[in-house]
């Protein structure tokens, strides 16, 4: 247990996808451990669902006068205090600046509901969907990658799945089947990095 890679998962919001990786590492799947849940937001599901699996959640909440680089900041050193050998991104929804990413050089990776180049930022599910309505589109996908910088889901990419868009689908159809893909996908990847490299922890 304790030389099983360590990883912080950062969520936003409802946290399925942390939930994916949480029951992975439970039942065996992932030979790894989820160290903490951190979000961004209090309210956030993800927060609970850490809690419920009996694992150290943490709030680390902008404040107003604070400046995204000294969020970022606060937010490696509540970070590193864990000591991640990976850092996953499910579902955050902050673009963080060098000031997070410099302590942590590839180790970084995130989780985004589109295929590399394509959709980037928020409600990316949305707007394939209507692409696909106005007939421009007839799939979408899902992609694990690095984050080296602060580009926007945007890096070096380690897995990809492509989600079909069928004409007979609803919003929410086609919202379930992403998801299902990302958790799929996501688990799937962090087994291949755990399996196959060793990160040196935080550089702070
Ligand atoms: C997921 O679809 C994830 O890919 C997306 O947020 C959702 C979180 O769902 N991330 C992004 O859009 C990043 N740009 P979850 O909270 O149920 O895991």
């Amino acid at each position: 247990m304790e030389s099983m890679p360590r990883l912080v998962v950062m969520a936003s919001g409802n946290g399925s996808n942390a939930q994916a990786v949480i029951d992975a590492c439970a039942d065996g799947r992932l030979p790894a451990r989820v160290v903490a849940l951190v979000s961004d937001r209090v309210d956030a599901k993800a927060l609970r669902r850490a809690d419920a699996a009996g694992l150290p959640s943490v709030h680390v909440g902008k404040r107003a006068d604070e400046t995204r680089a000294d969020y970022d900041a606060r937010l490696a050193d509540v970070v590193s205090g864990f000591d991640p050998d990976w850092i996953v991104l499910a579902g955050w929804m902050r673009i963080l600046t060098m000031s997070f990413l410099g302590w942590f050089p590839g180790m970084v990776v995130n989780l985004h509901p589109a295929l590399p180049g394509e959709l980037p930022g928020t409600h990316a599910i949305e707007r394939a969907f209507t692409e696909a309505r106005e007939g421009t589109r007839t799939r979408s996908g899902v992609m694990v990658h690095l984050v080296p910088d602060e580009g926007v889901d945007d890096g070096p990419v380690l897995a990809t799945a492509e989600v079909p868009i069928l004409p007979t689908d609803t919003l929410d159809e086609f919202e379930a089947r992403v998801h299902a893909v990302e958790h799929q996908l996501l688990v799937a990847t962090l087994h291949e990095l755990c399996r196959t490299r060793v990160t040196h922890g935080a550089t702070r």
